[in-house]
């Protein structure tokens, strides 16, 4: 079986005492994988590789950073796709030599080929991994006199597929070389040092200044700067970022978890979203105007896309969600040009959603991209972009980054019906005046979650439950049951409500929990009608309801309130107390919220 190095954190620093920085950057970077974890450092004029299986922290529990002495290092995250992750798998992986070590994250697609063109050339493999190959392609340049750094650039025009790479040799032992294709990669400098990751969150600490390696180039690092050369070999400068984040912006900030921490963030980050100026969305919403808008995102950015496709309806756009890795399935050939898309993703790379985009182009659709990531992938190929104002997402399972979807694609939807025509400017305005309310609705809210506690304590021994709402609420329960599944095991379903009755109700016997998301709205009266259902039938009824909903707390076997709001704005207010039951009920059940199995921040495979 072959084991390939797909969505990982990658890391690499010269700088005085390079091991420590080098363990703080993954830890930084584990969110993109934490099944192996591994990294290579010049000492003594010889290249050492520590790598074993597991995280950060059972990692350093077996080496001894301390003996480590060195000045310059990569390091590598993984989260591997298929099988369980082992040692050998791990990163760095070495050429034959072992005087070359190499970092990796992408996918590449004809490695098979590679790998049997070197091994019929005498190279012998430690690993399964497609990632080896790139050490061993690098060995072949530098045996046949080129540098390094040319050793990489000609590997990488024999490799197909996706590539973040950071190679070391202990024949150049004063420089870092990095080559980007599809994935994503920083390179910054600071007083102590200069570094490359896969995430500027790594960095943060470190670097005063960074760089987006853009796409198909080089980078080279040394003590003295950093220099790149474009895909035809020719020098180029591109645009410095600022780095604008404090170090601690990525620390838990005194909470348990992050998803807490995030859960908890959310009154600021709506309340900056909200800040977003309004000629970016107005030419935004010209983009869609007189178009036919497909939103796409996948997980729970899917599903702010489909809260979105209800309101633009009923606001009279013509749109409609379709999940990322079922788009160009969905529209096959078709011409898009009457059509324009919605690309929504919190980290800017997920793979589903980069396809989506790349197929719809070819089809002729404009795309916007809206993402939490400005120095994104989606950013980058998207003809206009929007930026929600979150703030760093750490905790796997997404939560602000939600809320601050729902917000930008509420201003959306409402300033495209208003180029439209099918509302006034007053009502656009009154709109706008709602979503202004909505931080303080949600402190409000915040500030109660602590009842939502002993209602987890309660659930946390089920096997299963039922995510039930109506109308532009399904998506807020199929939000509300990703995050109980995805961070406590626990099968939750979500459903329409109305459908419910087509088949889950079968599994409903005394005692089988049911999540209804029934705030006062249009469907209320028929909604109740479906809790009537279940109730009959011995279901636990939990409610989330508008405040002083008496009738449906009468019905209901536990409930959480939340304010009084327009009917497009209660998927934001819902959501809030289903992250903090699925959070409560993983801490119960004593699991790591912010890193639930076999999930990934940021999915960059297909
Ligand atoms: C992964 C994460 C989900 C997230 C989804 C889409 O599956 O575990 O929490 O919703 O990717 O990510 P994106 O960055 O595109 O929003």
């Amino acid at each position: 079986m072959i084991w390939c190095g797909l969505l990982c954190g990658i890391f690499g620093c010269i700088c005085g005492g390079a091991v420590p920085v080098l363990i703080d950057g993954l830890r930084r970077l584990e969110y993109r994988g934490y099944d192996s974890v591994g990294f290579a450092v010049i000492s003594g004029g010889r290249v050492l590789v520590v790598k074993d299986k597991g995280n950060i922290d059972e990692f350093l529990s077996k080496i001894d950073i301390d003996s480590v002495e060195s000045e310059i290092g990569i390091g590598h995250t993984r989260w591997a796709t298929h099988g369980a992750p082992c040692k050998e798998n791990a990163h760095p992986h070495l050429d034959c030599t072992g005087s070359i070590a190499v970092v990796h994250n992408g996918v590449l697609e004809n490695f098979l080929d590679l790998r049997s063109g070197l091994q019929a050339r005498g190279h012998r493999f430690a690993s399964n991994t497609d990632s080896e190959v790139i050490a061993h392609l690098i060995e072949e340049g530098v045996m046949s006199g080129m540098c390094l750094k040319d050793a990489l650039a000609a590997a990488s025009r024999k490799i197909r597929g996706s590539m973040a790479v950071a190679a070391i040799s202990s024949a150049e032992p004063d420089r870092i070389v990095c080559f980007r294709r599809e994935s994503p990669l920083v390179v910054g400098m600071g007083p102590g040092g200069v570094y490359c990751a896969s995430d500027i969150l790594a960095m943060v600490k470190y670097a005063t200044e960074a760089y987006h390696v853009p796409e198909g180039s080089l980078a080279t690092l040394t003590r003295v700067g950093l220099s790149f050369e474009g895909p035809g070999g020719d020098r180029i400068d591109p645009p410095s970022l600022k780095i604008s984040l404090e170090p601690g912006a990525v620390e838990r900030g005194g909470y348990k978890h992050f998803m807490l921490k995030e859960i908890h963030e959310q009154p600021i980050a709506v309340s900056n979203t909200l800040r977003i100026y309004r000629e970016y969305i107005d030419r935004a919403a010209l983009l869609l105007h007189g178009k036919r808008v497909l939103l796409t995102g996948s997980g729970t950015s899917y599903h702010a896309c489909l809260c979105a496709s209800y309101l633009m309806s009923s606001l009279g756009v013509d749109a409609m969600a379709v999940i990322s890795s079922e788009l160009q399935e969905y529209l096959k050939g078709q011409p898009l040009s009457g059509s324009a898309v919605v690309a929504v993703s919190q980290s800017g790379e997920t793979a589903d959603t980069l396809g989506a985009i790349r197929h719809a182009k070819r089809l002729g659709a404009r795309v916007i991209g809206i993402t939490n990531t400005l120095s994104s992938s989606i950013t980058n190929i998207s003809d206009a972009y929007l930026c929600t104002q979150g703030g760093p997402e750490i905790g796997v399972a997404a939560t602000k980054s939600f809320l601050t979807q729902l917000v930008v694609l509420e201003m959306l939807s409402f300033r495209t019906a208003l180029a439209a025509g099918s509302i006034s400017k007053q009502e656009c305005e009154e709109a706008y005046e709602e979503m202004g309310a909505l931080p303080a609705k949600i402190g409000g809210i915040i500030q109660r979650l602590e009842s939502v506690r002993e209602i987890a304590l309660k659930y946390s021994d089920r096997r299963d439950a039922f995510f039930l709402g109506r109308g532009i609420n399904v998506a807020t329960a199929l939000e509300g049951a990703l995050k109980l599944k995805e961070i406590s095991y626990i099968h939750a379903e979500g459903y329409p409500a109305g459908e419910s009755k087509h088949g889950p109700i079968s599994l409903v016997e005394p005692g089988f929990l049911c999540v209804f998301v029934s705030p006062m709205d249009s469907t209320r009266q028929r909604i109740i009608g479906n809790i009537m259902e279940m109730k009959a039938r011995g279901a636990e009824i939990f409610s989330v309801l508008t405040e002083g909903d008496s009738e449906l707390i009468e019905v209901s076997d536990g409930y959480f309130e939340v304010p009084e709001s327009p009917e497009y704005l209660y998927p934001v207010l819902c959501t809030v107390p289903l992250q903090a039951l699925a959070y409560y009920v993983a801490i119960y059940k004593g699991l790591d919220p912010d890193r639930p199995r076999n999930l990934a921040k940021s999915v960059t495979v297909l």
